[in-house]
Order: C-alpha cells, then sequence, then structure tokens
C-alpha cells in the first residue's frame, strides 16, 4: 500500500515539474523574447516554476529513496541491471535539473536585485513584486534565463523517456 502510494505521489510530481518546465520553455519563453508577452507574466511563469521545482523537489527525491529502498537493496542491485541504470539516470537528472531551474530564475532576479543573497533568494524566489521601473524588459530576462530553460526542457524530454523505459519494462 505505502509503495503504491509512492509510486502515485512520484508520478503526479513528475508530470507536474516536467510539463511545467516544457510549458514554460515552450509558450511563455519565445514569447516573452519577442515582447508579445508581458514581463510581469513572464517573471510570474517563471517564479511559479521554480516553485514547483522546490515541491516536487522534496516528494520526489523522498518517494524515489523509498522506492529505491523497497525495490533496490540490496543497493548493488542499482548497479547491477538496466534497471537500475535507468533509476540511477532518474536521480541524475533530476539533480541537474533542478539545479538548471534554481540558477535560471536566480539570473533573471540578479538582474533586478544584484546583490540578492542566496538566503533571501531561496526564501523568495522571485516574486513579480520584485519588478520595478521600466528594465529590464521581457525579452532581455528571455535571454538571460534562455539556456537556462532550454536546457532543462532538454532533461525534462530525457526524463520523460527514462519513465517511460521504466514503466515500459526495461528488464531487471
Ligand atoms: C530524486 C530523484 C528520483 C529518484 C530517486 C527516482 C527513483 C525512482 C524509482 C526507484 C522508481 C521505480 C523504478 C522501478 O519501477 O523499478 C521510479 C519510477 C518512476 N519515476 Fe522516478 N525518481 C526520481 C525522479 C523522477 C523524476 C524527476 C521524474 C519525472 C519524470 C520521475 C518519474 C518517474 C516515473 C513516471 C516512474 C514510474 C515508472 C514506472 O511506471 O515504473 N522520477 N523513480
Amino acid at each position: 500500500m505505502l509503495l503504491t502510494t509512492a509510486f502515485v505521489l512520484h508520478v503526479v510530481s513528475g508530470a507536474l515539474w516536467t510539463g511545467a518546465t516544457l510549458y514554460v520553455a515552450y509558450a511563455t519563453l519565445p514569447r516573452a523574447a519577442d515582447g508579445t508577452l508581458g514581463r510581469a507574466a513572464f517573471v510570474d511563469a517563471a517564479h511559479r516554476l521554480l516553485m514547483v521545482t522546490r515541491w516536487t523537489g522534496v516528494v520526489l527525491p523522498v518517494t524515489g529513496a523509498y522506492m529505491i529502498w523497497r525495490l533496490y537493496t540490496p543497493l548493488d542491485l542499482l548497479a547491477a541491471s538496466a534497471r537500475g541504470w535507468a533509476v540511477l539516470a532518474m536521480l541524475s537528472l533530476w539533480g541537474v535539473m533542478n539545479g538548471l531551474v534554481e540558477l535560471g530564475v536566480l539570473r533573471m532576479r540578479r538582474e533586478v536585485d544584484p546583490d540578492i543573497g542566496w538566503g533571501t533568494y531561496m526564501a523568495e524566489g522571485f516574486p513579480v513584486d520584485a519588478l520595478g521601473g521600466d528594465e529590464p524588459t521581457a525579452a532581455r530576462l528571455a535571454a538571460l534565463s534562455r539556456p537556462y530553460l532550454l536546457a532543462s526542457a532538454g532533461l525534462a524530454a530525457l526524463l520523460l523517456v527514462d519513465a517511460g523505459l521504466l514503466a515500459g519494462g526495461v528488464p531487471a
């Protein structure tokens, strides 16, 4: 029962996070870059992606660790099968993608608050209220976050392929 609950929470969180990342990169980034989307809307989308990243960033490793404990102990099993490799890839992709989203939104925030410390950023993210005046433009913010968001979207796609391989029954 607990394992089933962990699977459900894990899959829901993974879907929400990868979906949100792909949506922000596909639907809001190009529109912020060409000025069709206002900067408040773009900043709000980025901030909300950061919040989804942080909430799922608790649920995914906790449920994932529990699933590893139930399905892959002794831990040698992780290195000894194709499924184990897929799980290790999942863990690594999650770590890198998390860092990219955090750094991408931090780059945007630093354009407004150059001296913002890590603690304040962790507590606040990039709320729309932090914007003031007319600078930076949406295009400038999009240019700053573009490499991070595109790389995150690429990793989200890889994560979905990885999850699909596990779901499709890669042999143990
Ligand atoms: C801390 C990071 C993560 C860990 C430790 C982890 C671990 C695991 C483990 C152990 C399984 C069960 C594998 C099996 O059935 O043999 C699993 C399944 C799954 N994971 Fe993750 N995972 C992580 C992150 C993610 C992320 C970011 C996604 C986003 C797509 C994701 C999506 C899935 C899905 C959809 C399944 C179900 C696959 C199936 O049907 O068997 N996981 N994960």
